[in-house]
């Protein structure tokens, strides 16, 4: 019997980059034991949004400050996760916080892609751009990204993948983030999903 493929859901608030890779990688056949079925941003703005309406996915937007409070943000995001009956979060360059609350009730359910090799450059403060520019400040030689997943610490959960990219001598942190993204972040968070995703799967099978 045909195993039920994994439900995800992928949280963004920007352009959606990261998303796209999943879109593409599951339009080659490479997420084969799950299933983009829906795209939940923070932001109405955020082109992510144009792409998932492009690859004909649901989108939704939960917006914080809209939502007055974590707490009623949280819950709106729970209730389209119950709606769409989610069994995996990817959190897709989502710049918000989730709380431990939140966490706690998807323990190695939510991964995420950080934009540098945890424990580098990672933590409180360390997002987007940043994160790049404090690489190239600390003038290490190697950067790259990890997927791990999430849990009440700040890019504290267990790690599952990393790449390592080199930076070279007159890198500005644009170049950087855009090498780390293609080298990088656009393989490695399409194979943590199809691996995690197809282990909830078999999972669901027994
Ligand atoms: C980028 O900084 C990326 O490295 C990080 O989130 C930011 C936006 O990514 N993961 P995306 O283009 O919205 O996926």
């Amino acid at each position: 019997m045909m195993k039920e493929k994994t439900r995800i859901a992928v949280l963004v608030s920007g352009g959606g980059t990261n998303l796209q890779a999943l879109i593409d990688a599951q339009n080659r056949g490479e997420l084969s034991h799950g299933e983009i079925v829906v795209v939940i941003s923070s932001s109405r703005l955020a082109y992510a949004l144009e792409r998932a309406k492009t690859a004909g996915i649901p989108g939704h937007v939960v917006n914080l400050k809209k939502r007055g409070s974590q707490e009623a943000f949280e819950e709106g995001i729970e209730d389209l996760l119950k709606e769409y009956r989610v069994e995996l979060i990817v959190l897709a360059g989502f710049m918000n916080i989730l709380s431990p609350t939140f966490t706690s009730r998807w323990p190695n359910r939510i991964l995420n892609i950080h934009p540098a090799l945890i424990p580098s450059f990672c933590g409180k403060g360390y997002y987007g751009l940043k994160v790049h520019e404090a690489a190239l400040q600390r003038g290490v030689k190697v950067t790259g990204a990890t997927v791990h997943f999430v849990n009440e610490i700040p890019d504290g959960g267990e790690i599952l993948l990393q790449k390592a990219v080199e930076i070279l001598p007159d890198d500005t942190p644009e170049v950087l983030q855009r090498r780390v993204m293609e080298e990088a972040e656009w393989k490695l968070l399409p194979q943590a999903t199809e691996m995690v995703a197809e282990a909830i799967a078999k999972e669901k099978e027994k």
